[in-house]
């Protein structure tokens, strides 16, 4: 496995293979190892998986987690050498952003609403750095998780919006054996908080359940399971996050805080019934 941290680096691998990028900021758990895997799959053998590690700045509001943002690089690259990877590409801030901030991809309507309205300028930073490094690492495709709905969603529609000659390929979110979704935010759930945090998992299905009734009866079932938990948000969308539409599939998507840990989640529901 080769390990690069320059750009200059990218530019001497290999042209003639494919290359399917795994984007991460690092932390690396199941989760990741799953997008590994999907990359590995997709490429072949005869491909190059690359996984890019890099927590990036623009992402993260003054007042989010950034600084505290574990950082375990020795362990990362354990994980990528154990999941067959080829190349890690760890780059240093001025690397990816040499003019301080420069040229910013916009996201439009759809980075405003859910987690955009509570992270204002969030999907500006993750549109840019992803358009960055799929530019940087001549990415064939990339590997986005579910878990992450409206930031696959916005990836996707910017590689068609712009052109861009990559796919996105999209993979199912890994998640514990109780039910809740894999993140590297997990791990700053005390043990009592993490016994807490299966009320996600256990209110997306209730809200499954009441499927059939409509958006709003999903939405109270699903509800009615977060009394007494901070709910950011708890929505039936339609798949591409726009309005609900009853007798066609749809997303139910919910964001909760555990004290100071925002966890999100979000499943796909084959059909919204009508109230
Ligand atoms: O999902 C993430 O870890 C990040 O948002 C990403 C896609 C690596 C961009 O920094």
């Amino acid at each position: 496995m080769q390990v690069i941290t320059t750009c200059a680096e990218l530019a001497e691998l290999p042209t003639e293979q494919t290359r399917g990028v795994v984007m991460t900021m690092g932390a690396l758990h199941a989760g990741h190892q799953t997008l590994m895997a999907a990359a590995r799959r997709e490429v072949g053998d005869a491909g190059l998986v690359i996984v890019t590690i890099f927590v990036n700045p623009l992402q993260f509001g003054a007042n989010e987690d950034f600084d505290r943002y574990p950082r375990t690089a020795n362990a990362d690259l354990d994980a990528c050498r154990e999941a067959g990877v080829d190349v890690v590409f760890m780059p240093e801030r001025d690397e990816i952003y040499p003019n301080a901030v420069g040229v910013t991809v916009e996201p439009g309507p759809l980075g405003e609403i859910l987690e955009g309205a509570e992270r204002p300028g969030h999907f500006r930073g993750v549109l840019t750095v992803v358009n960055k490094i799929l530019n940087v690492t001549g990415a064939d495709f990339a590997v986005f998780g579910e878990k992450d709905y409206q930031q696959l969603t916005l990836i996707s529609q910017m590689a068609r919006d712009l052109f861009m000659p990559v796919r996105i390929v999209p993979v199912r979110t890994a998640r514990e054996s109780d039910g809740l979704a894999m993140s590297s935010r997990n791990r700053y759930l005390s043990d009592e908080q993490r016994m807490t945090a299966v009320c996600i998992p256990r209110a997306i299905d209730r809200a499954l359940l009441a499927a059939p009734m409509g958006a709003e009866a999903m939405r109270a079932a699903g509800l009615a399971e977060l009394t007494d938990i901070d709910v950011g948000y708890f929505t039936v969308t339609s798949p591409d996050l726009g309005p609900v539409v009853s007798g066609e599939p749809g997303r139910v998507l919910v964001a909760i805080r555990i004290g100071d840990v925002r966890l999100i989640d979000n499943a796909y529901v084959p059909q919204v019934g009508s109230s």
